[in-house]
């Protein structure tokens, strides 16, 4: 398997878990500002999924198979799942930046092995995703200041 697409498996893993993880957010962010960064959680947790799913297809495209049981995600992941109980906001936020930063390593080390294996279309995909990533990133830092 090359170097990109078995990072494309990981980062589909992480995605995975992520979309479970960012509707415990959801779910039980609490606070003054409750209505804003619970709907907020939900714009993120439908751009990871989209993500998710662009990604694997992108695998079936280079021929290979994308992880797609949650048994395998939790053997592969990096992510750290989360208990359910109340989160404050400002935890809310740095759970957030602790993940999308995550993310965006990764993309961006997808998009590299792609480039070095000519696979211009992975690039321009985690080019895209990064994008994203980074103003989220950005709103992040501004919540938190
Ligand atoms: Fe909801």
């Amino acid at each position: 398997m090359a170097k990109q697409t078995e990072l494309m498996n990981q980062y589909v893993a992480d995605l995975g878990v992520l979309n479970v993880k960012f509707h415990n957010l959801h779910w039980n962010v609490v606070g003054e500002r409750f209505k804003p960064v619970h709907e907020y959680v939900e714009e993120l947790y439908d751009m990871i999924f989209e993500n998710y799913d662009e990604a694997a297809e992108r695998l079936k495209m280079l021929g290979e198979f994308p992880l797609a049981s949650l048994k395998k995600y939790l053997e592969v992941t990096n992510v750290e799942e989360l208990d359910e109980k109340d989160y404050q906001i400002s935890e809310v936020y740095a759970i957030l930046k602790q993940d999308l930063g995550h993310l965006k390593t990764l993309a961006t080390n997808i998009r590299s092995a792609a480039d070095e294996a000519d696979d211009f279309a992975t690039v321009a995909l985690m080019e895209d995703q990064v994008d994203a990533y980074d103003k989220e990133l950005w709103f992040i830092a501004q919540a938190l200041k």
